[in-house]
């Protein structure tokens, strides 16, 4: 799905088309997300400074759990399991 060479440490990736957030918290752990904001479906746009960040209305979600650190979002991103495989991190079938 995306390489872990091209997924920051310490931030990560959207993949707009997938609809799926991919973080490195820390170095060689990788999370996975869904990229739609629960607030009001608007897809999630920037990574910085440790939160997923939907510029709709300004809601923040934790890297490292997907959990709600900001705005008006009433939940956070739905988390999908993940798996490294040569190289790529990809969605658990
Ligand atoms: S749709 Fe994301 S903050 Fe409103």
């Amino acid at each position: 799905m995306v390489a872990v060479a091209d997924v920051p440490v310490g931030g990560g990736v959207i993949l707009r088309d997938r609809g799926v957030v991919v973080t490195q918290p820390a170095e060689g752990e990788f999370r996975a997300f869904g990229a739609v904001c629960p607030h009001r479906e608007c897809v999630v746009r920037s990574i910085a400074a440790g939160t997923v960040n939907c510029l709709c209305h300004g809601s923040r979600f934790r890297i490292t759990d997907g959990s709600v650190a900001g705005g008006p979002s009433p939940s956070g991103l739905p988390e999908h399991d993940v798996v490294v495989v040569d190289g790529m991190v990809a969605l658990r079938p």
